[in-house]
């Protein structure tokens, strides 16, 4: 997704707000994850989101999502916003998230999802890596089933 910052975009400094920000990314993310699974998908957890640099009045903000894995209902998605000098076209990171969203069937209760196709070391090494993440994300469940 590509997004152009705008003066509605931006607070007294002159960057962008970290809740618009935050909408890119979701966004994006639930692009990633519902051509994935082709089922309607809901936000079921961000972490892991890290505002490394600022978007300013003027920039280009390219934002990447990537299905990192799959489990039973939900999958894991990285996204990534670079900051893009529209003069100079140098490009650097300005946040890095992580989100997990959870397919739904008619009824809107969770339901499979198709497996990943990992395709070559790269897509095994984040595959490898969401799953050891998955342990410690549900561990954190503020309201576990019971
Ligand atoms: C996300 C949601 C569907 C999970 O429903 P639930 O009844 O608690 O589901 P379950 O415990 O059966 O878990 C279903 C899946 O969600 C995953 N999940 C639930 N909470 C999670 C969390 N905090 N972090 C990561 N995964 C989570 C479970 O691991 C499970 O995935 P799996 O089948 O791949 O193992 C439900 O909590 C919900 O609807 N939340 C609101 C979503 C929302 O409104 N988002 C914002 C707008 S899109």
């Amino acid at each position: 997704m590509t997004e152009l910052v705008l003066p509605q975009h931006t607070n007294a400094l002159g960057t962008v707000f970290g809740g618009t920000v935050m909408a890119w990314i979701d966004i994006a993310a639930a692009i990633a994850a519902q051509r994935h699974c082709g089922k309607t998908v809901v936000t079921a957890a961000v972490d892991d989101l890290t505002f490394v640099g600022a978007l300013r009045l003027g920039d280009i903000a390219r934002i990447s999502a990537r299905v990192n894995a799959t489990f039973r209902s939900s999958v894991e998605v990285a996204v990534t916003v670079e900051q893009e000098d529209l003069r100079t076209m140098a490009r650097s990171i300005c946040v890095d998230a992580l989100l997990t969203f959870v397919a739904l069937d008619e009824k809107q209760k969770p339901t499979s999802v198709p497996p990943l196709v990992l395709e070559n070391a790269d897509d095994h090494a984040h595959s490898a890596a969401a799953h050891s993440r998955r342990e410690a994300r549900l561990a954190r469940r503020t309201h576990p089933k019971t």
